[in-house]
């Protein structure tokens, strides 16, 4: 059983730490957390001893761990990996991998230069719907895949460190649906125009909303939409997504796929794979199987750096007005 340093225990945190409880291949040796009624919470819910600390190095001092579980806002994110990598610990993180693209890249500088396995959870990919996807396009269904739409509509009020971001809807939202595409497509993105904007009810202090029109290799065109102070029917947290190619077109709504077989009008759903452990639990598997057979996990910072790469570039899109080269 691997031992982990959760660091980070409020909204999320508090759900990872219930998750961990069951899993069978690690257990939380202790968290940290600043916020004390964060800390007390999540103690409450722990049926094993777990020590509490209210900074990481504190923790690495006096815990004997495998690796560090970072659960924290998007601006510590950067810091607290070092601090995991320097004392030799690997490191689990939430996305977005780092608050901006240059820490994003120096931190994948510094990981290169130590033995530690860095991964980020992009956890959506995990989804039973995104994996039943993934599989009808490594089936060829709908051949080579030309163009997708993709269609986010949400409102939600957070509160906290999310109100304050300039560009919240891509960097803490439709990054998820930009890694889900790149997963999806096996493509890097090579062209990005975007606009984001806030209406005038926005809750968020920035940009909720957004509209970008991403070009991936072979001519892959995908239209996304994302509102996250929006109004009317909402979508489920993975969005709706159409894929078109030659042979067909697999559509996901409501959380149901469906394919279109050539012209048809009429779709078949397709049964969700299943999986035993929920979305989270596969993604950490994944992160210990790495860990135990020193191999590269999928969504290692190498790869994650490019869904980082890819935000950033609607971002500087959105804010130029202008054509994005990734
Ligand atoms: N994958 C997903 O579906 C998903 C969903 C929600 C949040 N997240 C991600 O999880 C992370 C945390 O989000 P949240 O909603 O739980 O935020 P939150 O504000 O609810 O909780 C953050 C916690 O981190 C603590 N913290 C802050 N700085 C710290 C530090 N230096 N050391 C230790 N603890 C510190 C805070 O006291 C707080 O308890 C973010 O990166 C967010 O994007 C991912």
């Amino acid at each position: 059983m691997l031992k982990a340093i959760q660091v980070g225990v409020g909204g999320f945190g508090l759900s990872w730490f219930e998750l961990l409880q069951s899993y069978q291949q690690a257990e939380v040796a202790a968290i940290v957390d600043p916020l004390e009624t964060n800390v007390q919470a999540a103690l409450k819910r722990a049926n094993r001893n777990v020590l509490s600390f209210d900074r990481l190095a504190k923790a690495i001092e006096k815990v004997e761990a495998d690796f560090v579980l970072i659960v924290t806002p998007p601006t510590t994110h950067a810091d607290l990996a070092k601090t995991a990598i320097k004392a030799k610990l690997h490191v689990m993180m939430e996305k977005p991998l780092t608050d901006t693209l240059e820490e994003g890249k120096a931190l994948l500088a510094f990981t290169n230069a130590h033995a530690q396995k860095v991964m980020v959870s992009q956890n959506y990919r995990y989804h039973p719907q995104i994996q039943t996807i993934k599989a009808l396009l490594d089936q060829q269904v709908i051949g080579k895949v030309e163009y997708g739409d993709y269609y986010f509509n949400r409102a939600t009020r957070f509160g906290g460190w999310r109100d304050e971001y300039a560009d919240i809807l891509l960097q803490d939202m439709a990054i998820h649906h930009f890694d889900i595409l790149r997963f999806l497509l096996e493509k890097e993105a090579v062209e990005v125009t975007a606009a984001s904007f806030r209406p005038s009810w926005s809750w968020f202090k920035g940009m909720p909303n957004a509209h970008v029109d991403i070009l991936f290799e072979d001519e892959v065109r995908i239209s996304y939409t994302g509102r996250w102070a929006g109004k009317g029917r909402k979508t489920p947290w993975n969005g709706e997504l159409r894929l078109v190619g030659e042979k067909g077109a697999i559509e996901l709504v409501d959380d149901r796929v469906y394919m279109y077989k050539g012209e048809a009008d009429e779709p078949t759903e397709i049964q969700l794979q299943t999986s035993l452990l929920p979305d989270r639990l596969l993604s950490l598997d994944a992160f210990v199987a790495a860990i135990r057979h020193d191999t590269v996990p999928p969504t290692s910072i190498e790869d994650n750096v490019k869904s980082l790469e890819l935000t950033w570039a609607a971002i500087e899109a959105a804010k130029s007005g202008k054509k994005w080269t990734c």
